[in-house]
């Protein structure tokens, strides 16, 4: 089944491309800057239109009609980047603002990127509320580029929230692939850039500026800047500067956020430069978007969850179970259904014996598998009794 998609803030299409290459079908994105879009509607078959996100109702009107599967999307991180409570206060409003289409559309599941401190906003805190007001488990975790298969050491901070879940519902499948070790461009590249050092331009220069091929890139900015004349150097520095340093061009800095060779660009070597800096590295939106498709694939669809509404009436009516208790259940059965697809005919003995050959669910605690199986137990007797009902 094709899980649709929409991204906000869509910028030139870093996020989109990585959910395209897991699987998804993104069929619209939303975007204020002309550039990036001229650069976004290059390089996919649907196209990115020019919205303020700002207005939340032009976008809701328009969105909603589509029924995503998930929303997608990185609201601007200057507003975090450079920190100040001052500039948080002017452009926070499009964390919100991503908040509450959310919130008003009620997809079943949403990805917001941003950077990593954007976790620790009061921008973010207001968000987060509103995604759990509106009934959304979260799970909330700074990734590093490095491990999910991008050369470059740029952090990320990702809540990905599903509708009924519970919090940290994504964490096992979002951090159970993370790799063993560091990208490094080498491993990526190989000796596709023809330097075994290379200049990126530090803020200050109390950080060093010049890098190996063989450790990850650092994160790659909006701006790329010439060696300076009279650059004094850094004791870190991977090597001296020399005539065979040379920084980046703009094509090699969106190889190492992970833009296919055949990505087209188009703008000046400026909004290039700022689109590329601006991007989610494409394997790292992709490894995220595997993790989701992972966990919309081994849980129950559409259809079920609005069948989990009758199931939840029925374990108040005929349990008598309080409300916690029935929580609990569907949230059980929803795990017991990711290590095990249960179809509504299942029958409960022989779904409990292939369970147990599952390795996965046999490595969990006794009390936990008593939990899982009992809930599953639970759900087929709903089926059973439902059926019963629409055949007498
Ligand atoms: C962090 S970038 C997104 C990058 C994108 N996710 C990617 O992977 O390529 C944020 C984007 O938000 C866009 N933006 C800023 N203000 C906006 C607004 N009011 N409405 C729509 N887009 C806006 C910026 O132009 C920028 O491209």
């Amino acid at each position: 089944m094709s899980h649709t998609i929409v991204d906000l803030f869509a910028g030139c299409g870093g996020l989109s491309k990585g959910f395209e290459l897991a699987g998804f079908d993104v069929v619209a994105a939303y975007e204020n800057w002309d550039s990036a879009i001229a650069c976004y509607n290059l390089n996919f078959n649907h196209s990115a239109k020019q919205l303020d996100l700002n207005d939340v109702d032009a976008a809701v009107q328009e969105i909603a009609p589509m029924k995503p599967t998930a929303i997608i999307g990185g609201p601007p991180c200057q507003d975090f980047s450079h920190a100040g409570k001052r500039i948080e206060a002017g452009r926070a409003g499009l964390t919100e603002s991503y908040a509450n289409i959310i919130q008003q559309i009620r997809p079943r599941c949403f990805v917001m990127e941003n950077v990593a401190r954007a976790q620790s906003s009061h921008a973010y805190a207001v968000a987060r509320e509103i995604f759990k007001t509106a009934g959304y488990g979260l799970t909330e975790q700074v990734l590093t580029a490095s491990f999910c298969g991008v050369p470059q050491s740029r952090k990320r901070f990702f809540c990905i929230g599903a509708l009924g879940e519970p919090d940290g519902f994504l964490d096992s499948r979002l951090l159970g692939k993370l790799s063993d070790r560091e990208m490094t461009i080498r491993d990526y590249l190989g000796d596709e850039l023809g330097t075994e050092y290379y200049y990126r331009h530090p803020r200050n220069y109390s950080r060093r500026a010049i890098y190996s091929i063989d450790e990850p890139a650092p994160t790659m900015r909006g701006v790329n800047r010439p060696i300076p004349k009279g650059y004094p150097g850094h004791p870190k520095d991977a090597c001296s500067v020399n005539d065979s340093v040379r920084p980046l061009s703009t094509y090699e800095r969106a190889r190492i956020q992970t833009f296919p060779a055949d990505y087209r660009w188009i703008g000046s070597k400026t909004d290039q430069e700022q689109m590329i800096g601006n991007a989610v590295p494409v394997n790292l939106g992709k490894y995220v978007a595997e993790a989701l498709l992972d966990y919309l694939n081994g849980s129950i669809d559409n259809e079920q969850i609005a069948n989990i509404e009758s199931f939840r009436s029925w374990l108040k009516q005929e349990k008598k179970l309080a409300s916690r208790s029935i929580s609990d259940v569907i949230s059980r059965l929803k795990r017991v259904n990711q290590f095990l697809e249960l179809s509504d005919d299942a029958d409960i003995d022989l779904y409990s014996m292939r369970l147990g050959r599952i390795d996965a669910f046999a490595s969990q605690s006794p009390s936990v598998r008593s939990h899982l199986k009992r809930a599953a137990k639970l759900y087929l007797e709903f089926a059973q009794h439902t059926r019963a009902l629409s055949e007498s």
